[in-house]
């Protein structure tokens, strides 16, 4: 049975003290929640994974990063390893969100490699992709995810796919207060859920966790997880307070 997940991606904000702060406020509401098939990750910036790793420690909330590179080592100023990861303890990497597509040209043959990479730490890999509105507005989005989904995960094998969820975010919903209808949200996972199967085999696409984001609030997040291919959040905005975070946290 794959696992629903909500994963808070915390992006560019927090100083240390106020990323401790939340960690251990989320920290305390789960302990009090009955998770069963339900996974909580909070994914602070680099320079706080270490003190919010030891707030975690020993609870349910798991612990993920932004990025990383997809060299082992060297003259890459600025910029964090895999293994830099996993000496943190870390298990978990968010790779490919629009922003880092937008802003820092990451490119899907990127994204490739920073995948295999990811995997060959032994990371699991939580891939983001999506369409721009201009995409939507035009009836070329599900062409869009497709070939980033194919660009980016199709030469793995069959067994890479057990570190892999997928995390479809329209870009047009990201951070804007519009957010995908509960039934263009299950419409694209659906769609996605179809494709890894046809690339694969049904039991694989029956496993892989698709979350979406995209302004994921408490007011929207139940109708959204209710859907039957849509497997949790990736949250933004929401997710940087502890109270909203986990009322999507009790959304499934
Ligand atoms: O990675 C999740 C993020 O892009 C969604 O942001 O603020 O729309 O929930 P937000």
């Amino acid at each position: 049975m794959r696992k629903q997940i909500v994963a808070g991606n915390w992006k560019m904000n927090k100083t240390v003290q106020e990323s401790t702060q939340l960690a251990d406020e989320i920290v305390g509401e789960v302990k009090g929640l009955t998770l069963d098939n339900t996974r909580v990750i909070v994914t602070p910036t680099f320079v706080n994974i270490s003190e919010v790793l030891k707030v975690t420690e020993g609870s349910a909330v798991e612990v993920a990063a932004q990025n990383m590179h997809q060299a082992k080592s060297g003259a890459y100023t600025g910029e964090i390893s895999a293994e830099m990861l996993t000496s943190l303890g870390l298990k978990t990497v968010i790779l490919g969100h629009s922003e880092r597509r937008e802003y820092f040209g990451e490119t899907d043959a990127i994204l490739a490699e920073k995948v295999d990479a990811a995997l060959a730490n032994g990371l699991e890999v939580i891939f983001c992709f999506g369409e721009v509105l201009e995409d939507r507005k035009s009836d070329n989005h599900f062409n869009v995810v497709e070939s980033q989904i194919k660009n980016g995960l199709f030469h793995l094998p069959v067994d890479a796919w057990k570190n892999i969820v997928l995390a479809y975010e329209p870009v047009w919903a990201i951070g804007t207060g519009e957010t995908a209808s509960p039934e263009q949200a299950q419409e694209m996972h659906a769609f996605i859920r179809k494709i890894v199967a046809e690339q694969y085999n049904a039991e694989l696409a029956d496993n892989v966790s698709i979350l979406y984001g995209g302004s994921v609030k408490p007011g929207n997040a139940k109708e959204i997880f209710s859907k039957e291919d849509v497997d949790g959040g990736l949250i933004g905005g929401a997710a940087l307070n502890a109270e909203d975070f986990i009322a999507l946290v009790k959304s499934f």
